[in-house]
C-alpha cells in the first residue's frame, strides 16, 4: 500500500533530497510561502483533522491556534523525538528514512505559529536519525528553506538540535522544555500549557515526529484529500509498531480504521509461533488490554475507545495463550514505578503500591482482597500528578483483573497459568 509518510507504507531506505523532491517534496512549503498566509496554513491543518501521534491524539490545529493567538514572542516549535516508549520505533524510523518530510513539516509549523526557532529534540541514542536530520537541515539551508527571510518573506527560522535523555518522562512535553532549558526532565504543573507558556515561558508548539511528518502532505494536497483517508474522527494514516511477538516485526503505515486483525495477521504474519492470541495492548503499556476475541476492532481513536482501550502512539503489544497476564501486568507496573520521576508524591506512592501488590500476587503471597485494592489506589490518585504518567498504569492493570481474573486467582492459589 502507498503511504502518506513512507512512500511504500513500510520502511524503504533513506530518502534522498532528489527522491523527496520527485514525490512533491518542498512543494508544500513553496505553495505556503507564495500563496498562503500563516493563518491559512493553520486553518488547513485544523480543517484536515490532524491529531497528535505522540499518544494523546490532541488536534494539532487547535494546539497551534493557542500558540499563534498569543501576542508573546519569540515563539518556538519543538519536534519531540524523545521516543522512550517500550516497543516504539516509528519516530526513529521516520527520521532515519524520511528526514526531509519531517523537516518540511517543522518549517511549516514554525511558519503557521510564527516561530523563529525550532528545536529538534531527538533521543540521544538515535545516532543515525540525528545524522539524517542534520543532513536534511544542511540541504534545506542550501535551498534557503532554513535561515533568514525564507522565500523572501518576513519569516526567518533557526534550527537547533537537542539530545533527549534516555528517560521515559523526558518525552513529556513540559519535561522536554525543562531539558532544553538545561534542567532535569521533570514535568511541570499545568496550566499554563506549553502552547501558551513553554520554553523560557514563551509560546511553544511541541509536536511528535509523526504528527509533523503529516503536515507537508496536507498543505500540498489539501485538507479535503486528507480527510478522505482514515475515518471521520481520525483522518489520515498511523504508523504502527509490531515487535517480536509476530513473524514480521516492523512498522506499518495504515489508514486509520484498518482492523487490528489485518495489522497482526496480514502485515505481521501472525504470532511468531502460530500461537493463539490471548490479549492485545493496542496502544502500548498505558492502554487497556483487549481480549483475543476483539481482533476485529478498527484501529482509530473512537473505535478503540469504544472497545475499552486507547490507541496511544501505535505500539501493539501481544500476549499469547501460553502467557500469564499477571506477569504482563507486573512488568507494566514495574516499568511505571521505575519511570515515575518521583517529584509528585501521589505518583510515587501509586506506582510503587501497584507494583508491590502485583509482585506479591505474582509470588503467590497475595490475598483476594488485593484484587479490589487496585481500583481504589488508581481512583484515589487519578489526576494528582503534574503529568499523565500517574494515569498510565490504571488501564492495563484494571483491564487485566477484569478480563483475566482467572490468572490472578491461579496466582492467589500459588499457581500460574503460564506455560511459556
Ligand atoms: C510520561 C510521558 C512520556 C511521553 N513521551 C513522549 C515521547 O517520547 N514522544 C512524544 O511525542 N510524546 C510523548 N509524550 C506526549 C507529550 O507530552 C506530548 O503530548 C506530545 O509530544 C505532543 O505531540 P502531539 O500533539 O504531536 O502528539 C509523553 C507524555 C508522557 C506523559
Amino acid at each position: 500500500m502507498e503511504g502518506i509518510l513512507f512512500p511504500r507504507g513500510v520502511v524503504d531506505g533513506k530518502e534522498t533530497l532528489d527522491a523527496y523532491r520527485a514525490r512533491g517534496g518542498y512543494q508544500a512549503l513553496d505553495k505556503a510561502l507564495k500563496r498562503m498566509s500563516p493563518r491559512d496554513v493553520l486553518q488547513e491543518i485544523d480543517a484536515s483533522g490532524l491529531r497528535g501521534r505522540g499518544g494523546a491524539g490532541f488536534p494539532t490545529g487547535k494546539k497551534w491556534t493557542f500558540t499563534a493567538d498569543t501576542r508573546e514572542t519569540p515563539r518556538y516549535v519543538i519536534l519531540n523525538g524523545g521516543e522512550d516508549e517500550p516497543g516504539s520505533k516509528k519516530d526513529r524510523l521516520l527520521m532515519e528514512n524520511v528526514p526531509h518530510l519531517i523537516l518540511e513539516g517543522v518549517i511549516l509549523a514554525a511558519y503557521a505559529v510564527g516561530a523563529s526557532k525550532a528545536y529538534l529534540y531527538i533521543n540521544a541514542d538515535y545516532k543515525d536519525a540525528i545524522r539524517a536530520m542534520e543532513e536534511a537541515v544542511a540541504d534545506a539551508k542550501k535551498l534557503g528553506y532554513v535561515g533568514e527571510r525564507i522565500g523572501g518573506k518576513d519569516f526567518s527560522l533557526e534550527i537547533e538540535f537537542f539530545p533527549a535523555p534516555h528517560d521515559y518522562v523526558a518525552g513529556e512535553d513540559s519535561a522536554v522544555i525543562e531539558v532544553i532549558e538545561g534542567k532535569r526532565p521533570l514535568p511541570r504543573q499545568k496550566p499554563p500549557f506549553p502552547a501558551t507558556a513553554g520554553l523560557n515561558a514563551k509560546p511553544t508548539a511541541v509536536n511528535n515526529v509523526e504528527t509533523l511528518a503529516n503536515v507537508a502532505p496536507i498543505i500540498l494536497r489539501g485538507a479535503a484529500w486528507y480527510r478522505g483517508i482514515g475515518t471521520a474522527e481520525s483522518a489520515g494514516t498511523m504508523v504502527f509498531s509490531l515487535n517480536d511477538e509476530v513473524k514480521r516485526p516492523g512498522v506499518y503505515e495504515l489508514p486509520f480504521g484498518t482492523p487490528l486483525r489485518h495489522l497482526i495477521e496480514s502485515c505481521g504474519g501472525g504470532t511468531r509461533d502460530g500461537k493463539k492470541i490471548k490479549a492485545v495492548l493496542p496502544g502500548g503499556p498505558s492502554s487497556a488490554f483487549l481480549s483475543g476475541d476483539q481482533l476485529d476492532v478498527a484501529l482509530d481513536h473512537n473505535s478503540v475507545r469504544a472497545a475499552g482501550s486507547s490507541i496511544g502512539c501505535g505500539v501493539i503489544g501481544i500476549v499469547t495463550e501460553d502467557q500469564c497476564i499477571v506477569e504482563e501486568a507486573l512488568r507494566i507496573a514495574e516499568f511505571f514505578a521505575k519511570e515515575s520521576c518521583g517529584q509528585c508524591p501521589a505518583c510515587r506512592m501509586e506506582t510503587n503500591t501497584l507494583a508491590m501488590l502485583l509482585r506479591k500476587i505474582q509470588q503467590g503471597q497475595g490475598q483476594a482482597a488485593m484484587l479490589e485494592q487496585f481500583g481504589k489506589v488508581i481512583a484515589f490518585n487519578k489526576g494528582k500528578g503534574f503529568c499523565s504518567l500517574i494515569n498510565m498504569p490504571g488501564p492495563p492493570i484494571e483491564s487485566a483483573v477484569r478480563l483475566f481474573r482467572g490468572d490472578f486467582e491461579a496466582h492467589l492459589a500459588g499457581k500460574c497459568s503460564s506455560t511459556s
